[in-house]
């Protein structure tokens, strides 16, 4: 739909982890709560038992274990995901197995060449996934896999939503330290320093170097910095994070060794520039209120009626679009 950076091998480094969640709003389970759960509970309501669902951009299945834990969904009986990126659901392997059996997870797969039959699936859904992609080869595949009376249903970034504005203040965030060239090289000369260190007797003499001193109050100025700009932040993770694997990282030069040390930042450095195309993915995958009405007029030319769009918001925070339609025989 936008023009997204293609790069699917950041959401399989991402989903290696076998993390559920790709967003910053869950509850206790791990997975999505409040205002989205309920959303998905409304739309599960609405079918009858022996319904079977395809989930589009499936991630590691975060909506599908959603899914099977709702009491609303005991008949389901087919679970399909699909994703572009390689995935990795860990958490199927505390599935029991009957329940196992109905889940069938295909990563390394476009939703717009989706290897299913016509009118397979009495649900398709979405979860911050198919705005992401090429929309009209999406809804050519929705309308095909649908069964007759089936539903069709997502949730869809806001341009206004709380997700939407966090994910620009980290963004902000992640270009400073990624592109702030006295942060890196800094924490690089400091690590020489720690390194050192794995001597006892070396203390002595880095105590006494007046480049050591310079480096190390440079360092501090730079904590400094980042601390204030954590402090007036709403969500200030990132820059915490990278603090404390500085800090890991000083500790490992003076026990494992300056490589060892390196390449602890190195990989931080590395996730957090995955992290960036993340969030300018998403950033710029959310719709604003007339693409979101733009979508529904698609829906409804391509066979796809009773299109509704609703906000859905939590303690007066828009969250995300909550979107429902349903494929009615012409
Ligand atoms: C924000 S994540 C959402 C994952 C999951 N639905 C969730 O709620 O946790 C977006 C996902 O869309 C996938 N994706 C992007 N373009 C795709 C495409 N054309 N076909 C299939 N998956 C795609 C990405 O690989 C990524 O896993």
């Amino acid at each position: 739909m936008k023009n997204l950076e293609k790069n699917e091998n950041v959401w399989t480094r991402y989903w290696s982890k076998g993390v559920i969640n790709s967003c910053f709003y869950d509850d206790p389970s791990g997975n999505y709560g409040g205002e989205i759960k309920n959303f998905w509970v409304s739309v599960v309501e609405r079918l009858s038992d022996k319904a079977s669902m395809l989930d589009l951009c499936t991630g590691n299945g975060a909506l599908i274990s959603l899914v099977m834990s709702l009491e609303q969904s005991e008949g389901f009986d087919k679970y399909v995901g699909v994703d572009l990126a390689s995935i990795q659901p860990i958490w199927l392997d505390k599935v029991e197995a009957e329940a196992k059996s109905k889940i069938k997870m295909l990563g390394n797969t476009a939703i717009e060449e989706l290897p299913v039959s016509d009118s397979e699936f009495s649900l398709v859904v979405s979860q911050f996934g198919v705005e992401y992609c090429e929309i009209e080869g999406v809804i050519h595949q929705v309308e095909r896999v649908l069964k007759n009376n089936g539903v069709f249903a997502a949730v869809i970034h806001h341009k206004e939503s709380l997700i939407v504005k966090n994910a620009v203040e980290e963004k902000a965030h992640l270009d400073y330290l990624l592109t702030s060239e006295t942060v890196k090289s800094t924490i690089e000369i400091m690590l020489g320093y720690m390194a050192k260190l794995k001597n006892k007797q070396n203390l002595k003499k880095i105590q006494a170097d007046a480049d050591a001193n310079k480096a190390k109050l440079q360092f501090n100025s730079q904590v400094d910095e980042l601390t204030k700009r954590a402090k007036a932040s709403h969500c200030p993770d990132v820059i915490y994070e990278l603090l404390d694997i500085v800090m890991l990282s000083f500790k490992a030069a003076q026990n494992e060794g300056l490589k060892f040390a390196k390449g602890t930042i190195n990989n931080f450095w590395s996730e957090l520039r995955d992290s960036r195309v993340r969030l300018e993915n998403l950033i710029n995958a959310s719709l604003t209120e007339s693409e979101i009405q733009n979508l529904i007029d698609k829906l409804h030319s391509n066979g796809l009626s009773e299109g509704s769009v609703v906000k859905l918001k939590e303690s007066n925070q828009l969250l995300a679009w909550g979107l429902s339609a349903k494929k009615v025989k012409k």
